[in-house]
């Protein structure tokens, strides 16, 4: 709600030209580092998809997976990471993405999900959107089931929202 809104705001680091010039990061360090935003944060999105709405989490590395593994402990449930490229060690399914700077890959191993599971995909920053919608196939082509998406804090104006669309993002804070 409004109150998990404003703590977030609050511990949100805008820092200018990083990692290149023109971007203005956006640093969640202080909010994961702080004991109560971070649980309000983390209890805010188990009671937004329900203790018992979701099956698995996934987090993106690498900044998703502190939220993810956070969420999934507080749910009771096991975190599926999707990792850039050339960490897994077993077979895994791979998508290639542009990003606000760059471009990446991103991969999830082909055994990851149980047929049937409702996956809840976590990430810390919703901007352009790439790297949520290139996680989002990945983990339907690995046969899972996508059951919701939630960020900390969502960019509206560089339109991941619409990009993702008809799928519903969940942000507990736009900017
Ligand atoms: C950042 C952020 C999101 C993504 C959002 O990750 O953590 O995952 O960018 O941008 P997009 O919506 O335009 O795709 P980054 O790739 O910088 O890596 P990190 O999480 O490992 O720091
Ligand atoms: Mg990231």
């Amino acid at each position: 709600g409004p109150e998990t809104a404003r703590l977030v705001a609050s511990r949100v680091l805008d820092v200018p030209d990083f990692p290149q010039p023109g971007v203005l990061f956006k640093d969640l360090m202080p909010l994961f580092a702080d004991a109560k935003v971070f649980r309000d944060v983390v209890d805010g999105i188990v009671a937004y998809h329900g203790r018992d709405g979701f099956d698995v989490v996934v987090g993106i590395e690498a900044r998703g997976f502190v939220v993810a593994a956070a969420v999934a402990y507080a749910a009771g449930v096991g975190v599926v990471p999707v990792r850039k490229a050339g960490k897994l060690p077993r077979p895994a399914h791979s998508i290639s993405y542009a990003l606000e700077y760059g471009e990446a890959t991103l991969e999830v191993h082909e055994d990851a999900f149980t047929a049937g599971h409702r996956v809840l995909v976590v990430d810390d920053v919703l901007a352009t959107g790439g790297t949520a919608e290139a996680t989002l196939d990945l983990v339907e082509r690995a046969g899972g089931t996508v059951s919701g998406f939630t960020v900390l804090l969502e960019l509206g104006f560089l339109g991941g929202r619409e990009r993702l669309a008809p799928r519903p993002v969940h942000a507990l804070l736009t900017v």
